[in-house]
């Protein structure tokens, strides 16, 4: 009989090798003449499937409103700082990449994850808050340097918003809402923050679409899919900001020595 060669690589998302490339068995025609947008194509290459049009443009409206949020934070500052010091595009959109984690933008999937077990388990938002400062955890999704109680995130109430009108279920989204509840009543500044919220209404879309089983929806949670929602939409600001200190043809930085507290 036929012996098969074992290969090096597998790969399930795509193919290139007929005469026209594939997402998930989608073909390049199929995309353009469906009018297909970037949600389906993030729905094709990363969960493999096709989701339906109010799923896709959710995703959408993720990359849109965190494609940039000024030149002040962590990403966009490492960018500016690596374009000013006459670095490429790539190495300075990687510079600003590289904070994406815990603090800033790369909260989403912690968020995920705890907002899932704690509302499956029906924990109160007081014994679930609690619980984490207990264990000196941060409540991923909470918090925000400048957004507050008077002056909230407006992408949170555009996402909310939609999530409201158009998913079948908000029962996660509804939870972390009860948590900032709580939150608030610590401080103001421990509103849902837009982390939180993408990891939220995910959580309601893995729920309840339809299009994915209880067993894939705890695994794209545990896996940790949807950081990477942030990645793919800050890419584009990052972008902008080292494009456009290269057309402003700003000089190397340097930090004001005032603005250092040194205490050797
Ligand atoms: N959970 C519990 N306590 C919190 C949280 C939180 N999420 N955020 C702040 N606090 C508490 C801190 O423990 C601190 O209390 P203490 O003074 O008793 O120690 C107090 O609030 C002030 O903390 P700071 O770190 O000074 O707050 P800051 O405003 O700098 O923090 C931050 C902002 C980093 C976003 C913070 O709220 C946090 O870590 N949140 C969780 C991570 C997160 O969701 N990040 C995504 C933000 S949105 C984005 O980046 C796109
Ligand atoms: C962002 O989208 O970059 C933020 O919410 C973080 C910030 O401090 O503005």
């Amino acid at each position: 009989g036929k012996v098969r060669v074992p290969t090096h690589v597998v790969s399930s998302i795509c193919d290139d090798r007929g005469e026209e490339p594939t997402y998930a068995g989608v073909s390049m025609s199929e995309l353009m003449e469906r009018e297909y947008g970037v949600g389906d194509v993030i729905a094709l290459l990363w969960f493999k499937r096709h989701l339906p049009k109010y799923a896709t443009k959710f995703i959408e409206m993720c990359v849109m409103l965190c494609a940039d949020h000024g030149p002040c934070v962590s990403g966009a500052h490492n960018t500016i700082v690596t374009s000013r010091a006459g670095k490429d595009v790539v190495s300075s959109l990687v510079a600003g990449l590289l904070t994406i984690g815990p603090r800033f933008g790369g909260a989403i999937d912690d968020a995920a994850r705890l907002f899932k077990a704690a509302c499956d388990a029906d924990d109160s938002p007081a014994d679930f808050v609690e619980g984490l400062k207990r264990r000196g955890v941060r409540v991923s999704g909470i918090g925000h340097r400048i957004k507050s109680k008077d002056n909230r995130d407006k992408r949170v109430a555009l996402l909310q918003e939609y999530a409201r009108k158009f998913f079948p279920s908000t029962r996660y989204l509804d939870y972390a809402v009860a948590v900032e509840a709580y939150t608030l009543q610590k401080a103001p500044n421990l509103v849902l923050n837009v982390d939180g919220a993408i990891a939220a209404i995910f959580l309601d879309l893995l729920a309840a679409s339809g299009a994915f089983s209880p067993a894939e929806a705890e695994q794209i949670v545990n896996i940790g899919y949807l950081n990477a929602l942030f990645v793919v939409a800050r890419s584009i600001g990052l972008v902008g900001h080292a494009l456009d200190q290269r057309r402003l043809q700003q000089p190397l930085y340097r930090h004001p020595w005032e603005d250092v507290l040194y205490t050797s």
